[in-house]
């Protein structure tokens, strides 16, 4: 793991520049001997033969320096020394002065990128690594930092983006499983395992228990495969008693096949991402745990699969849900949001929350609108809504609200034979299907709707973000939860 050391002069030096920075000789160097041109991010490394060469990082436009150019800057300095083997980078954190930046900030930005290079999901035997892959890799850095800071904040500040770090990384690790080996049980025992001894009450509620407190619609879809749900709840009182409770719901499915409204081989193939609702509210409660922040959150999962068997729910079901509102399956593989209902009700009836976020890889459709740059919202509460934007804004995680229009919200209760339908048509499928999950809202309270089919998983790095899981929106939660 990489180490930051406080106030020690040692390691390779690490100079800071602009694009316009004048009458630094080793930026003109750089600059006549390669193709750096300081912008944010870029690095350039002066190797010399008796060991004491040197690191020159671009911090861009003066401008338009923020504190995720930070994140991206150390990030590409963990990989730049190791791919040069340097075990030690001296950072004087005076370089980075930045106005309207508090220095713990910019302290807190450049540790979360060091810790972000480390991120690394295989199942390589270590028969087929090869060479380049296997070596070094579990090689230490040291980044020896130079600070105004005191110690203990140093260290305080340490310890909070490693708890953050390690909320993310879970997140990821959770989703990046595939199937065979996360399934619902072994989701609910990691859980009971993660937060063993941190103030995390977690309770969970197996295959006979959510078939009794009446949870069809989350149980129909649970129901065709032989691995049993389970209804995993995490509450974490870490504010005074009475204070708000916000409750953080994640899509927990294990495995999305479709049902009988098959997907394609194509579009099946990384359908073990879709619990990447779960693995953010998760990640996200063990970091405000760990790091003890005083507010009162409890985390719901509906953790199960979505198969084809002799037991599976059909189209055209009729079927009831814990809210006591009726719901006709239009569509088996529009699974996600009939686990959300049930969950959603529950954390507003019996678990009270008075606010409520829900996450969910829940439509292509969002793809389709929004890629897989920002995260589709639909909220009941504009305001609540754009405090959270605000806050992603500033940790590089993007978010798009999407119209809560009532003449879409119709389109879910299109139906003759039952209260609500699971799919509907003619298009604006990520809104209906958020309105769909806001029906089941216990209370009126607020409310934020995040679709994360297009941002929880990739098929490349973007920067700091890597292939695969992203842990998507578990710093901005973070943040924002710590907030209010
Ligand atoms: N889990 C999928 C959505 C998804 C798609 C997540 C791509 C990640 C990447 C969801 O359960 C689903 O199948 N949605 C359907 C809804 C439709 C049947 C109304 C979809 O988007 O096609
Ligand atoms: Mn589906
Ligand atoms: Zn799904």
């Amino acid at each position: 793991m990489t180490q930051f050391i406080f106030n020690e002069d040692k390691g390779l030096r690490v100079d800071t520049c602009y694009k316009s920075t004048e009458g630094l000789a080793l930026f003109d160097f750089a600059k006549n001997h390669s193709t750096f041109a300081g912008k944010a991010g870029e690095i350039y490394y002066l190797p010399s033969m008796e060991g004491q060469g040197q690191y020159l990082l671009g911090l861009g436009d003066r401008d338009k320096l923020d504190l995720e150019a930070l994140r991206k800057a150390s990030f590409n300095l963990a990989r730049a020394a190791k791919d040069n083997k340097t075990a030690t980078l001296h950072l004087n954190l005076n370089d980075f002065e930045l106005d309207g930046f508090k220095e713990e900030s910019v302290l807190e930005a450049l540790m979360e990128g060091f810790w972000q290079a480390e991120y690394k999901f295989s199942r390589k035997s270590d028969l087929a690594k090869d060479e380049d892959d296997s070596k070094g890799q579990d090689e230490e850095l040291e980044i020896a930092f130079l600070t105004n800071l005191d110690e203990a904040a140093f260290h305080k500040t340490e310890e909070q983006i490693r708890n953050l770090i390690d909320g993310l990384f879970l997140a990821r690790d959770l989703v990046n499983q595939t199937s065979n080996e996360m399934y619902p049980e072994v989701l609910a025992d990691k859980v009971k395992d993660v937060f063993q001894d941190l103030p995390v009450e977690v309770r969970i509620l197996d295959e006979h228990e959510i078939q009794d407190l009446g949870m069809e619609a989350f149980y129909s879809v649970a129901k065709g495969s032989d691995r049993p749900p389970r209804f995993i709840i995490m509450e974490y009182d870490g504010g005074e008693e009475g204070q708000e409770k916000t409750a953080l719901v994640g899509k927990g499915l294990t495995y999305d096949s479709g049902g009988y409204c098959i997907k394609s081989a194509r579009g099946m193939s990384t359908m073990h991402c879709d619990m990447g609702g779960a693995g953010t509210v998760i990640g996200t409660l063990l970091a405000l745990a760990k790091n003890k922040v005083p507010v009162n959150v409890v985390a719901v999962v509906a953790a199960c699969e979505n198969l084809i068997s002799g037991s599976s729910y059909k189209t055209g079901d009729i079927i009831g849900s814990l809210s006591g509102k009726t719901i006709e399956v239009g569509n088996t593989d529009a699974e996600g949001r009939l686990t959300l209902a049930d969950a959603v009700y529950f954390a507003t009836d019996t678990l009270k929350a008075d606010r409520l976020i829900d996450l969910a890889t829940l439509t292509g459709a969002v793809i389709a609108a929004l890629s897989d740059e920002y995260t589709g919202a639909i909220t009941n509460d504009e305001a609540y809504f754009e405090g959270l934007q605000e806050v992603a804004k500033t940790e590089g995680e993007k978010i798009w609200l999407l119209p809560n229009d009532e003449n879409l919200a119709k389109k879910n209760r299109d139906t003759k034979v039952a209260d609500v339908l699971n799919s509907t048509s003619g298009g604006a499928g990520t809104i209906t299907a958020g309105q769909f999950v806001g029906e089941f809202l216990a209370r009126e309270v607020p409310w934020i709707h995040l679709d994360i089919a297009g941002t929880a998983y990739g098929d490349r790095a973007k920067g700091y973000v890597p292939e695969r899981a992203t842990g998507v929106l578990v710093k901005s939660l973070y943040r924002y939860l710590s907030l209010t």
